[in-house]
Parts: structure tokens; sequence; C-alpha cells
């Protein structure tokens, strides 16, 4: 084995083959860690035909993690030597997730190594107590931060590895603190190296601040094989596990779980709205996140600002897009929206990140400005910056979603390719405000 020796910055994780007294990314001073890498020359070069992998790969069972929603969000299960980093903000379930998925697998007789490296194992114990009434027999529990010692613990016994957390970790070898940007990223280098070579798969767990500002877990996203956010208001039960990239499966799937007094419910049909009548500010919509379509009630509330810069809050919507919405709506219908405080919010908690519901946010906005009611219409389009209505993809499986929960009037972009009596076609906001009868 060869030793390569390279310098990394331990504030942005820039990278170098020379010494930097500043670092050329941030601008810190004195930043620079020599890190010697070890490369490791490897015989010869393997080449297998397509064919014969193909044959080889289809042999390779997946393991369930006990929920069916999360599995199939994987794309069928966990695969052997798959590395997950599972990504969330504090208390929002990671280490319950992590446990849920432990006992599954020791009730499948497979023995699994959770890593406890921020709580002690009377703190497992009592939260398995909690969570499940199986004998956890084969589920191994430590309570050790030494990153080379748990590395030395992995066997060819185990069926699982749990990483909680990535932070807490701690390689001697490099001479910064735990949590440090160096330390994040040997730690997760080691651990994967280590469970590639046993093929076993590993869940790396990784705490995230509210705004997604710690750059550590980001950091490593290039290394692991799957991303998995956990999102989930504090105040709220509903908690959505988004796979944000997967080398195994389809990124962008979602699963959506609720927290209980004894542990995560999946949740099959869960339900975003309220049919009953409709106050103005309120419209329906449907949304698409991954390959499932969620019948959605949008809320906004408008009224007249009293301060120079008007309040713009928003729920589970993205920021730019409504302002974007409400730009176009200033410009393109002529409404003093921009003299107005916004609130937006999109019930029961859910954060949506299609563009599709911006026709309904538009909808719901009007509705509450000039106080009418939408009532039982349906409202679906992305709005693009010169106001018309754009189409959107699954328009079909979106129409269908809304039918079932009782709407039957719905509103369309013209450039649709459908033919239907009861569905209505137009082709800009403006259109929008002249048919719902507020412009
Ligand atoms: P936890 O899994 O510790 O979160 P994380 O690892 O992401 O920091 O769980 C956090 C919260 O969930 C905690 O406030 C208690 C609550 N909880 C339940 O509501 N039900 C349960 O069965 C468990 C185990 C926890
Ligand atoms: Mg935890």
């Amino acid at each position: 084995m060869k030793e390569k020796a390279y310098f990394v910055c331990t504030n942005c994780g820039y990278e170098s083959l020379q010494w930097f007294g500043r670092c050329p990314k941030c601008g810190e001073w004195n930043s620079a860690s020599e890190i010697k890498a070890k490369i490791s020359k490897q015989n010869r070069a393997v080449v297998l035909s397509l064919r014969e992998a193909k044959k080889s790969a289809e042999t390779i069972n997946r393991l369930s993690t006990g929920f069916t929603e999360l599995d199939a969000a994987l794309g069928g299960g966990i695969l052997p030597g798959q590395v997950i980093l599972l990504g969330g903000e504090p208390g929002v379930g990671k280490s319950t997730l992590a446990l849920e998925i432990c006992n599954q697998f020791s009730r499948n007789g497979l023995e699994t190594l959770y890593v406890a490296a921020e709580e002690s194992v009377d703190q497992i114990a009592i939260r398995s107590q909690r969570l499940f009434h199986d004998d956890p027999e084969k589920i191994m529990v430590c309570s050790e931060n030494d990153l080379e010692q748990v590395v030395d613990l992995l066997n060819h016994n185990y069926s699982l590895l749990i990483i909680d957390s990535l932070q807490t970790m701690y390689s001697p070898q490099v001479g910064t603190y735990p949590g440090s940007i160096l330390q994040i990223r040997t730690c997760a280098e080691k651990i994967i190296e280590r469970c590639k070579e046993l093929s076993i798969p590993s869940i790396i767990i990784a705490h995230i601040t509210k705004s997604g500002e710690i750059s550590g877990p980001k950091l490593v996203e290039h290394l692991v094989d799957t991303v998995v956010y956990f999102e989930g208001e504090r105040n709220t039960e509903l908690r959505v596990l988004r796979i944000m990239k997967n080398r195994f499966g389809p990124s962008g799937e979602v699963a959506i779980f609720e927290m209980t007094e004894d542990g995560l419910k999946q949740v099959i049909n869960p339900a975003f709205y309220d049919t009953e009548d409709q106050l103005p500010g309120n419209c329906l919509t449907c949304a698409v996140e991954g390959s499932r379509t969620f019948v959605v009630q949008v809320q906004a509330l408008v009224s007249r600002t009293k301060s120079a810069v008007p309040r713009r809050v928003s729920n589970g919507f993205e920021m730019t897009r409504l302002l974007l919405l409400l730009a176009v709506i200033g410009r393109h219908m002529h409404l003093p929206i921009e003299s107005h405080d916004v609130y937006v919010n999109i019930l029961g908690g859910l954060k949506i990140t299609d563009p599709g519901i911006d026709a309904a946010v538009v909808g719901a906005l009007l509705s509450s400005m000039l106080d009418k009611r939408i009532g039982g219409m349906s409202l679906i389009g992305e709005v693009s910056l010169d106001g018309s209505l754009k189409h959107v993809h699954r328009l079909k499986s979106r129409i269908e979603a809304i039918r079932k929960v009782g709407i039957s009037s719905i509103i369309i972009p013209r450039t649709a390719e459908l033919k239907e009596e009861d569905i209505q076609k137009i082709s800009s906001v403006r259109e929008l405000g002249r048919v719902l009868g507020v412009t």
C-alpha cells in the first residue's frame, strides 16, 4: 500500500496537493490539515460482461425495513453493502426509525450493530422498551464514538450497521474535534470502506439544522449510495421520508409516517385536506412527489400591511416560488398584492416541491385577498413568469386523485391534450381570475 499526502481545509473541506496558508475557497487562515491516504494497488482490474453482471445482480436479495412504504421508496428494500445517509433535524425521529429497522432485522433472525455514539446503552434500551415488545436478542448495541474501535468490531455476523450519529464519531488519526468537516469526512469514508468490504448495509445518521446550514452531511452525500431526509415539524406527528438520491432505485420518492406514543407508524393514504365547506383563502389541488399523488389543501391569508416591508410567511411551499407568484399576480392581474402581508400554508405539514400546485396557490391568494370562496373547485398548473399556465406531468393521475375525493370541477392548463367535459381549460392567471370571478 502506498501513502499519498494531501491537504484539506478544516473549515470548508477544500482539497489541495499543496499546503496553503489561506484557503483559496473560504478564505480561512491556517486551516490546512495534512491527510495521509493509503492507496491500495489492486492486482488487476476485473472485466465482466454486462450480461453476467446482470445475472448476479438478479440473485441479490433486498432486505426489508419492516415498513412497506419505506421499502417501496427505496426501490424494494435495502441491498447488501448499501450505504444510506439518514439526515434530519434533532428530534425528528431518526434514532427511533433506525431502532425499528434493527428490530425488523432481528425478527428475521439477522444480527445488527447499533453504534450509539451520542446516547448510552441504557437510553437505547429504554427506547426499545417503548417501541417494541419483541426480544431484541439480535440487536447489538455499543456506546462508542471512537471510529477505529467501531471499524474493528465489524464482522460478517452483522447484517446491518447503524451509526448514530456521524457528527459524534471521532477518528483519533485526525487531529480535529468531532463534528468538524474533516472528522465527518474521514469517519464516513472509513465506515463506507469497511462496510463495502464486508457487504454490510449501513445507515449513517446525520443531524441537519432547520435551514440545512450544516455543510458536513452535504459533504458526504457523494460518498454514499442513498441520501434520505426525514422531515417534520416538532408540533405535528407527520413525518416525511424523502429519498434525495438513490443509486439503487428511483430518487424523489417519499414515504409518510406518523410519530405516535409507541413509535413510528407508516401512513398509507394520508389526507391533507378538508372537503367540508371551504372558507375564502382555501384551494384544493393534487401534488406529485416521486411516484405518489397527494390531494392537498393550500391555505392563504392576504391582509393589508401595517409595516413598511410586507410580511411573507410560507409553510410547506418554497418561499422563492411564493415571491414569484406574488410578482406575477401584481404584474399580470394588476392587483396591489405586493403591498399586503401574505401567509401561505399547506395543510397537514407536508412540504411540497412540485410546481404543479402553483395555480392553486394563486387561487388561494386571490380567494383570500378578495374574500371570495373557490368552493368545490380544484386548480392544477404551473405558473410561468409571463403569467401563463404551463402543463404539468402526470396530469391524468392528478385528476383521478382529485375526483376520488369528490371534486368534479377541475381547471387545468389549456396546453394539456386532454378532452373531458367537466374539465375547464385556461391559459393564464388573468383568465383564472375571470373564471374565479375575482377580476
Ligand atoms: P428521536 O428518534 O430520538 O429523534 P432524533 O434521533 O431524530 O433526534 O425521537 C425524537 C422524539 O420522538 C422525541 O421527542 C420523543 C418522540 N418519540 C415519540 O413520540 N414516540 C416514540 O415512540 C419515541 C421512541 C419517541
Ligand atoms: Mg437521535
